[in-house]
This record gives structure tokens, sequence and C-alpha cells, in this order.
């Protein structure tokens, strides 16, 4: 049996803006898991999988067939921490992280020898088959681990160049050159906290703007782009210089503005009513708080600075029905030997 195991994520800035191939988000993973188990078999075994499981299935049996190695079947069982008791997804990313795992585990299955980058890469290749907007931040997140700048490749060109040259040469061609991981200090002097408000929302359909609302004021997309490149490079430049807590809390309530126009120009309600009561109290208690991801339900988040009332925050948060979900950073193994820079 093979296991393997991918973390969630946090967007912490740089949502929306992220989906356009070059622009940067900053993110981080979290100590919550989803484990893969596989078992080999001898003969092909019916499966109720995901489609981002199939996806990922498919996108490492094309490269075995096109390495030349042998079929071979198996069984995948997946178990998620990025669920409450009763199934409900906390918006922390879990088809990201078991489309993670599971190529992982593939990879060991096949005896491919992949390396970080090119899991990475296989994961999202897999991913905007099922999402072709899909940034990859998150898979970013689950396989790099701990904080991270991340920005997405060209995924309409790598659609298309799988479909003329196959993955393998998908794998290294040219749509990967605006794509980057860069591995950030966590912050000092800031606690992270992150609050869910339930209801988790349609990403896909936030993403595509998908709304009955009419857009209330139109949005200059450059203006939108050049704002959030500005707040993820202040946080960013904060965390490099190993401090910097006044920076970090004013991107992330220029963040948080930024979103509330995007939402209001496309009609999308990213920033719903307990999100909004969420950052409010925590702005009011002395921490700069945002919604985190693609909003309309899911977390919020909220850097605390020492002499901030973190208690205050939490106490009022469960009063509102926003429930503290307890999470630290899960560690960066990949980047402990300092090479594993995806540029
Ligand atoms: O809602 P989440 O946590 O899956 O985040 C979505 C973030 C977006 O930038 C809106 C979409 C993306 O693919 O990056």
């Amino acid at each position: 049996m093979i296991e393997t195991r991918a973390p969630g994520k946090l967007f912490i800035v740089g949502e929306y803006a992220v989906v356009e191939a070059g622009e940067p988000a900053v993110l981080v993973s979290v100590d919550r898991l989803l484990h893969v188990r596989l078992t080999e078999r001898d003969a092909p075994v019916a499966c109720g999988a995901s489609e981002h499981v199939l996806a990922a299935i498919r996108a490492v049996d094309e490269l075995r067939a096109h390495r030349g190695l042998p079929e071979r079947h198996f069984e995948i069982e997946t178990e998620s921490e990025l669920e409450d008791e009763r199934g409900r997804k906390f918006g922390l990313g879990s088809s990201a992280a078991v489309t993670v795992a599971v190529v992982e585990a593939l990879d060991r299955l096949h005896g491919l020898g992949l390396d970080p980058v090119e899991r990475f890469r296989l994961a999202l290749l897999a991913t905007i088959e099922v999402s072709p907007r899909a940034s990859g931040g998150d898979l970013a997140s689950s396989t790099f681990g701990g904080w991270i700048l991340y920005r997405s490749p060209d995924r309409a060109e790598l659609r298309a160049h799988r479909a003329a040259h196959g993955i393998a040469s998908a794998l290294v061609c040219d749509a990967w050159r605006r794509c980057e991981v860069r591995r950030l200090p966590a912050p000092r002097d800031l606690e992270l906290l992150v609050g869910w408000t339930g209801s988790p929302a349609s990403t896909r359909q936030l993403v595509d703007g998908v709304s009955p609302q009419q857009p209330a004021a139109p949005l200059d997309q450059p203006a939108f782009l050049a704002a959030s490149r500005d707040c993820v490079e202040a946080l960013a430049g904060a965390l490099e210089r190993g401090g910097g807590g006044a920076d970090a809390l004013r991107a992330i309530r220029e963040a948080r503005g930024l979103l509330r126009r995007l939402g209001d120009a496309r009609g999308i309600e990213i920033e719903t009513e307990m999100l909004r009561d969420l950052c409010d109290i925590a702005e009011r208690r002395g921490a700069a708080a945002k919604p985190s991801g693609a909003g309309g339900g899911d977390c919020g988040i909220a850097l605390a600075p020492s002499g901030s009332d973190i208690q205050g925050i939490l106490r009022e948060w469960e009063h509102r029905g926003i429930r503290r979900l307890q999470l630290g950073v899960h560690a960066a193994p990949v980047f402990a030997e300092g090479g594993a820079d995806e540029r």
C-alpha cells in the first residue's frame, strides 16, 4: 500500500487577480491534511472517484504510457481533515490537496521519479481539464508547503499544448514561463487567525462571475490587477524584511477593499454578511482582516499584531456563529534544501 498526504491552503492576498497568467498571490498551507491510500489490484477496480481524482489519474497515466511503463491497476481511498464532523468542507482546498496527493501516490506506484515541481505541474495540467480557469495557487501551496508567493502560468496555452503535443511535452513547454513559486518567511509578531463562516461557496461560479445580480460599478481590470499586485508585493516585501507588521496589515486591508470593489463590479457577493462581520470584529480589536479565497462564504483571515485583543476577537466571532479554525502552518520540507523555486 502507498500512503501520501497533502495539506490544505489559505489564500492570504491576490485572489481573483492570480487567475490572470503572471499575476501574484500569497498563500499559506495549513496543518490539516488530505490522506490518500493507494492499493495495487490485479484487475481494474470500479471507483466513484471525483472528477479531480479522475483527471489526476488520466494525467499521470498519459505520462506513464509515454515512458513505455506497464499499466497497473489500483484502488484509491481518501480521508480528509479539511471538513467538519458533518462532512462540510471548510474551503481549505480539498480538491487541490487530493489532486496533489493522488499524483504523488501514482508517481510512486509507477516509479516515475518525479520531483515536486514536476508533480505540481502534472497536478495543474490535470486540474485545468476540470476547471480551466483555476490559477493553481492551491496546488502550489499543497505541494510546496509553508508561505509562498505564487504566479500562475498561462493555462489556456498549457491545455492547447497538451492537446497538440501530449503531457510530457506540456510539462516542459514555454507556457510555464510566467509561473513562479517563491518561499516567503512566516510573519513574525503577527498571529494568523482563521474563521469559518460556513456555507461553502462555488468558487467556479464566483470566478466565472455568474450571478443574477446586476453589476453596480464598472471595474477597471488593469487597475484592479495593478492594485492587487501592489498588495501582494507589499506583503511579500514586509515578510521578507522580517517584520514590517504595519505594512503587512495595510496590505491586508487594501486587499479587502479591492475584493469588495471587485464583487460590486461583477455583481457577486464575495464578502458576505458573515465575512463582513468577521472582518469588522477583527478590525475593531486591532487586527487586519479579509475574506480568504473566492469568498461568498467559507473562511476569512485576520492578521493580529501583538497588542491586539485576540481573545476578544475570538469571543465575538463565536458569538456571531463564526467558527475559529485552529490551524498551524504546514512546514515547507521541499524548500528545506533551498532549491525548489519554480520559475
Ligand atoms: O475559494 P478558494 O479558496 O478555492 O480560492 C479561489 C481563489 C481564486 O483566485 C478566486 C481562484 C483561483 O483559482 O485562484
